[in-house]
């Protein structure tokens, strides 16, 4: 029996309740498109062929550690695939219930709840897309964990052996290769889909021909003390495989393995958007502090990769009402100047007057149309100032969002 007429009935069945997106105030009505479906283990060996996770055509994006374990924001796996059907087996370290995102080629991003221990499979020929090529064609797979402080553990990747030449590809990677360090606002907390509707998310996905990293995860300093319950700030943070999660001190107590940067392409630029935890008063870090401890990272980052550019954002804190207008904050602007005037590889993108007082949402984030406006305005920025052209295609390319279609569908009011 085809694999596509067995397993579609179970889709149904097995589709993960959902929980609800809000936007301003409304039930999104399709928050989650997609769905996985988990198979029974072990798979049939006769119409399966199974790789380790450990296969030289499984592309590992983000930072993983040497168990197959994700740690930061929006880590990924990406591999080419001939045949109709892909599942995958994740380890007993996947966090329970963790979203994560999926697509092939193209297409939009889909959504699935997976658990540990267990093999999901995404793909089947019904999945929307997969009739757009011959059945033949190598197509591509992508998955995204959306939430920086849950992870996944790959045991497996599996495609159906019957079709012919089922079988994974290995891809080759893009062009560049672009770090962003960060906390909160670039790990896209309260965003509809977190990782994925961060603006660090939409400038990447915006190059279209680059790779990257994103370390970044809520509440993290840049000056390495204690912020909010995170251990330690990025100056050290950045240089460990893992952020400083809950499930990072379970795992690897109070000392991380340092991340391999030969694991990753060289960054060619390195963005970077930290103080907002820092500058806030329950925290405690000065001025001095937080300019030494920029200079630190910075020094750092230039020894890891000595031909990469670097740009800093100023801070955005939000807004207040001045007279009958609003007027936004700003943190260690000093600072941040002195820092960048510094280096010369080193440059100042000024978000001031991007964003306007509705832009910041209720918990003190950009909304998901904040972070839009900002990954746009970084897009042009580095177009401007070092010609890297926009996404125009491989697989997808383009400053996309996943579910961001908005529409009015009135004529007349
Ligand atoms: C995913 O599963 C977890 C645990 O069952 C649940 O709490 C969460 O609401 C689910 N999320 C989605 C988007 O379905
Ligand atoms: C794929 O199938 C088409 C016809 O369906 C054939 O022309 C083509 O050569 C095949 N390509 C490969 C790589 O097998
Ligand atoms: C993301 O992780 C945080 C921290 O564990 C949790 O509070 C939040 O509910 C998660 N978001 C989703 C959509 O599961
Ligand atoms: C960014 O621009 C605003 C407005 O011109 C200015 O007040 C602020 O000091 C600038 N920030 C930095 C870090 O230079």
């Amino acid at each position: 029996m085809r694999l596509s007429t067995l397993l579609l009935p179970l889709l149904s069945l097995l589709t993960p309740s959902l929980s609800e997106i809000l936007e301003n105030g409304q039930p999104r009505l399709v928050p989650y498109p997609g769905g996985a479906t988990k198979l029974s283990q072990p798979l049939d060996t006769s119409e399966w062929r199974t790789y380790p996770a450990s296969a030289r055509e499984i592309s590992y994006k983000g930072r993983w550690d040497d168990k197959y374990i994700s740690w930061w924001s929006a880590p990924g796996v990406k591999f080419g695939f001939r045949g109709g059907n892909v599942a995958v087996g994740f380890g007993e370290e996947t966090s329970e219930g963790v979203l994560v995102a999926y697509r092939v080629g193209g297409q939009q991003w889909r959504f699935a709840n997976v658990t540990a221990s267990a093999t999901y499979q995404f793909i089947t020929p019904e999945t929307p897309g997969m009739d757009l090529l011959e059945a033949n064609a190598t197509r591509i797979f992508e998955m995204r964990v959306t939430n920086w402080s849950y992870g996944v553990q790959i045991s497996s990747v599996s495609v159906d052996c019957k079709a012919s030449g089922g079988a994974l590809v290995q891809l080759r990677n893009k062009r560049k290769m672009v770090e962003i360090i960060g906390d909160s606002i670039s790990a896209g907390m309260y965003n509809s889909y977190e990782g994925l509707s961060g603006w660090a998310w939409g400038f990447v996905e915006g190059l279209g021909d680059a790779e990257f990293s994103i370390t970044a995860y809520p509440g993290i300093c840049l000056h390495d003390q204690d912020c909010w319950g995170n251990p330690r700030g990025q100056t050290y943070q950045w240089q460990r495989v893992s952020d400083t999660s809950w499930r990072a001190s379970q795992l690897y107590g109070t000392n991380p393995p340092k991340w391999n940067f030969k694991k990753q392409q060289p960054a060619d630029l390195v963005v970077i958007n930290i103080g907002t935890n820092d500058f806030n008063e329950a925290n405690g870090v000065t001025t001095k502090q937080y300019f030494e401890s920029y200079v630190k990272l910075i020094g750092d980052i230039h020894r890891v990769w000595p031909k990469a550019q670097i740009i800093i954002q100023s801070l955005w804190h939000g807004f207040h009402g001045e007279g009958d207008t609003f007027v936004q904050d700003h943190g260690f602007d000093d600072e941040i100047r002195r820092v960048v005037n510094k280096f010369r590889f080193v440059h100042l993108f000024n978000t001031t007057g991007i964003l306007r007082h509705n832009d910041i949402a209720p918990q003190w984030h950009p909304t998901d149309v904040g972070q839009i406006k900002v990954a746009s305005h970084l897009l042009e920025f580095v177009k401007a100032k070092f010609g890297w052209e926009y996404g125009q295609g491989d697989n997808g390319g383009a400053e996309v969002f996943p579910q961001t279609l908005y529409w009015n569908d009135e004529q007349n009011y």
